[in-house]
């Protein structure tokens, strides 16, 4: 296994690389977007997602680098002589539907492991697209927004909290019952709509918990937000507590509540029923 790449080099360079893709696709979105069928994850696959994804697959061949891809859109493929060297799990558009709408809120999601396993991810990087911003980590090292080393927030009291739920479409009238005793005693509710970005707001501290407890994102969204997170100083777990450590697959759901600090983490667990 090589963890001795620059990867804070080489993820910055798949971030421009996919910006470069995506500008064709970004001039045309008032024509009509050919379906490309489904992607291993299960949606929709836009030509504009196909784009990101081969900007990544690139970008990492182009630095002689061996790895087993864990892709929403194509799945899993196999790329250079030693593909167990690392696996590579890419959400290549995250909120493809903001894209196609113009809404401002889409990112690039891309996450390095030593085995296909969410906790084993030791390099990240989710790019704000819109925006050109870089959230990016590396185990035990921190992480940054462009550059500049970003911590969670310390608001503990639900009173004060801004937090993001995702109860986007999916067995609404199961999955809200159990938020709304949470709901009710947070002062500020919020979801744009794609979740590898929600995360590093929570990284960042501009959100303070993001709740998603539908059973339906896949590990593809997450595994990069996930370690910029810990890296930043949070905390995820699964709605009762326990260290969410799922394989990486593009099939692989999962439920998790993710926070700035314990102390509100705690709370907002004592309030999601089970
Ligand atoms: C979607 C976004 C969205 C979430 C959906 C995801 P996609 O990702 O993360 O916020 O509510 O469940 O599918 O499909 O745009 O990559
Ligand atoms: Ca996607």
């Amino acid at each position: 296994m090589n963890t001795q790449h620059d990867w804070f080099k080489i993820l910055t360079k798949c971030k421009n690389n996919v910006e470069e893709a995506i500008k064709p696709h970004l001039k045309t979105l008032n024509e009509p977007q050919p379906d490309l069928g489904k992607g291993a994850g299960g949606d929709a696959m836009k030509p504009v997602d196909l784009a990101a994804e081969k900007a990544i697959v690139n970008t990492l061949q182009s630095h002689d680098i061996s790895f087993s891809l864990i892709s929403e859109e194509s799945g899993f493929e196999k790329y250079g002589n030693n593909p167990e060297e690392c696996y590579i799990t890419i959400d290549p558009i995250d909120g493809t539907t903001n894209l196609l709408r113009g809404l401002p809120f889409y990112a690039s999601s891309i996450a390095v492991s030593k085995k296909p396993v969410i906790s084993e991810v030791y390099a990240a990087l989710v790019a704000d697209l819109y925006h050109d911003i870089t959230y990016i980590a590396q185990e035990n090292k921190g992480a940054y927004r462009d550059g500049k080393k970003i911590k969670t927030s310390q608001v503990s009291s639900l009173q004060e909290a801004v937090l993001g739920i995702d109860l986007n479409t999916y067995k609404v009238t199961e999955i809200a019952p159990k938020l709304t005793d949470l709901i009710q005693q947070t002062k500020h509710i919020r979801h744009y709509g794609a979740n590898a970005l929600e995360l590093c707001y929570v990284a960042n501290g501009l959100t303070d918990s993001f709740v998603d407890i539908r059973g339906k994102l896949r590990t593809t969204d997450v595994a990069a937000g996930f370690l910029i997170i810990k890296e930043a100083g949070g905390i995820i777990t699964d709605p009762n507590k326990q260290p969410v450590n799922v394989k990486l697959d593009p099939k692989q759901t999962l439920k998790f509540v993710a926070s700035g600090n314990t102390k509100i983490h705690d709370t907002i667990l004592g309030l999601v029923k089970l």
